[in-house]
């Protein structure tokens, strides 16, 4: 990646407002990406208040380093699965911190570079990982998962089709392996009536293997539940979701924890990004950003 990308954090105004409530404090983003959401909480806080940023992707985490350099000992990278955020946060010898925001998903440089093979809208290798150095591929699931697993993973992320491409995949591949999104692409297309709808055929089977590839909903989960005993009183975390399966996730597991006590909903309903967000990156068009609050010290 050359340092020419882009990618215009969502919400930045309104996850500063909503999750600061100590200047001075340690925040953690958990989901950095190129630093954007980092950068607005840094400009929001104190002198004193710092910011130890996360990123699977050790790419990400290397350029997201430089951009955040200017901040000097104010920011903190790290290369690392939020699903193990406990361990991160530990290995920078804290013990509480002041507040969490987790961006969801992968961030327009995922998208935009062919090689990763995350898009639809350009031919590149059946990869998917957000960590390169995980063992399981799109090429994997696709070539050698059976019908039944393939059929169950798209429709669960809400496919309607999803016996249809399972079977065309379970066709295709037996003549020779399914190598390239483009591949993958035309044989959904080929499986599926499209009438011309907003949303190309293709997208939820990607969404779906994406998911699959980087555990998201599992690491959703873990992410949550790992760093809840490391927030100070009165700390909030924050999560933006992207589409409505990992949102539900969100929901359910703070509903919950204000049910349990010790925890209080900060938005009863989701904040959404305003028109003039959405026409100026539409990527912000589906973001839903939720919001907690810690009331008592106990684990
Ligand atoms: C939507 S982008 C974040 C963009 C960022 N907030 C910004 O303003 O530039 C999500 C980022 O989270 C990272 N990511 C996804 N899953 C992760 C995980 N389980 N642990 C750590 N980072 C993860 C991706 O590599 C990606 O860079």
């Amino acid at each position: 990646m050359d340092g020419n990308y882009i990618h215009q954090p969502v919400l930045a105004g309104e996850v500063a407002e909503l999750l600061v409530t100590d200047k001075t404090g340690v925040y953690v983003d958990a989901t950095l990406g190129l630093g954007g959401h980092a950068i607005k909480l840094l400009s929001t806080l104190d002198e004193k208040g710092k910011v130890l940023g996360i990123d699977w992707d050790p790419e990400m985490a290397g350029l997201a380093a430089g951009n955040l350099a200017p901040y000097g000992s104010r920011a903190k990278v790290v290369q690392g699965n939020f699903a193990n955020i406990d361990q991160l946060i530990s290995g920078e010898h804290l013990n509480t911190i002041a507040g969490v925001l987790f961006d969801l998903g992968i961030s327009s440089l995922h998208f935009d570079k062919p090689s990763r093979g995350f898009s639809l809208k350009y031919d590149g290798p059946l990869d998917m990982r957000i960590n390169p150095a995980n063992p399981l591929t799109a090429y994997s699931i696709i070539n050698h998962w059976p019908y039944e697993q393939i059929e169950h993973l798209i429709r669960i992320c809400g496919e309607r089709h999803a016996g249809r491409i399972a079977r065309e995949i379970m066709d295709k591949r037996q003549a020779k392996p399914v190598e390239t999104t483009a591949e993958l692409r035309t044989i959904i297309e080929k499986a599926t009536p499209y009438h011309g709808q907003k949303t190309h055929p293709a997208t939820r089977t990607f969404l779906a293997l994406r998911v699959a590839v980087n555990y998201e909903f599992d690491n959703l989960t873990r992410g949550i539940q790992k760093v809840m005993p490391f927030l100070a009183k009165g700390a909030r975390m924050g999560v933006i979701t992207f589409h409505s399966l990992e949102d539900r996730i969100v929901k359910e597991t703070f509903r919950f924890m204000a049910k349990m006590g010790n925890w209080k909903l900060v938005t009863k309903k989701p904040v959404a990004p305003s028109e003039m967000e959405i026409e100026a990156n539409n990527r912000a068009r589906s973001a839903k950003l939720r919001v907690i609050e810690k009331t008592q010290e106990a684990k």
